[in-house]
């Protein structure tokens, strides 16, 4: 059976994912933007199964307490402190050759960041024209505007 690794992150212009172990955004709220997460994210590909979410540490204390672990998901967390040989699979499963598809929110405003993404490849990864279940177009909630893209490696 053919494995697809999702990504999934909302980014501004620079390419900034976070601050001060935030969202750069905060405090605005991009509720829209948080449900896709939730749905992309709890939407299996096989029916019956789970998604598994791999987050780092920060990013789990970052999530408010009565909402962890997340929902409906296999949530697993890195730390360096836990040297946990059982998590092998986890490498050895996102270095594996598959299809990788990234869920890109691009915030079109501009915040201070201390935490960046690099530059999505055009010659690793191809913009698809759209998704199913997933929203076209800009979109605009707390004052901000953002726009959904998914992308699909090229080579797998
Ligand atoms: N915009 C988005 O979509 C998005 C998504 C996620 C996070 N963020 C933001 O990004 C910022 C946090 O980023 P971050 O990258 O510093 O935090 P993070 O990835 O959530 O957590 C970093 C911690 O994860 C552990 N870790 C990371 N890589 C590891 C590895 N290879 N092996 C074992 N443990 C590993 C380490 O924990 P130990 O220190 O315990 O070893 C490290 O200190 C926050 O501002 C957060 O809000 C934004």
């Amino acid at each position: 059976m053919s494995r697809t690794l999702n990504c999934i992150v909302a980014v501004c212009p620079n390419m900034g994912i976070g601050n001060n172990g935030n969202l750069p955004w905060h405090p605005k709220r991009l509720s829209n933007e948080f449900k896709h997460f939730q749905k992309m994210t709890m939407t299996p590909t096989v029916e019956g199964k789970q998604n598994v979410v791999i987050m780092g540490r920060k990013t789990w204390f970052s999530i408010p307490e009565r909402n962890r672990p997340l929902k409906n998901r296999i949530n697993i967390v890195l730390s360096r402190a836990l040297n946990l040989i059982g998590l092998q699979w986890i490498w050895e499963a996102m270095e594996a050759p598959c299809l990788r598809r990234l869920f890109v929110t691009r915030v079109q405003q501009q915040f201070d960041c201390d935490t960046f993404i690099p530059e999505i490849s055009a010659d690793k990864y191809r913009l698809l024209p759209g998704f199913p279940g997933v929203a076209e177009g800009m979109q605009e909630e707390s004052g901000l505007q953002y726009e959904f893209e998914v992308y699909e490696s090229i080579e797998n």
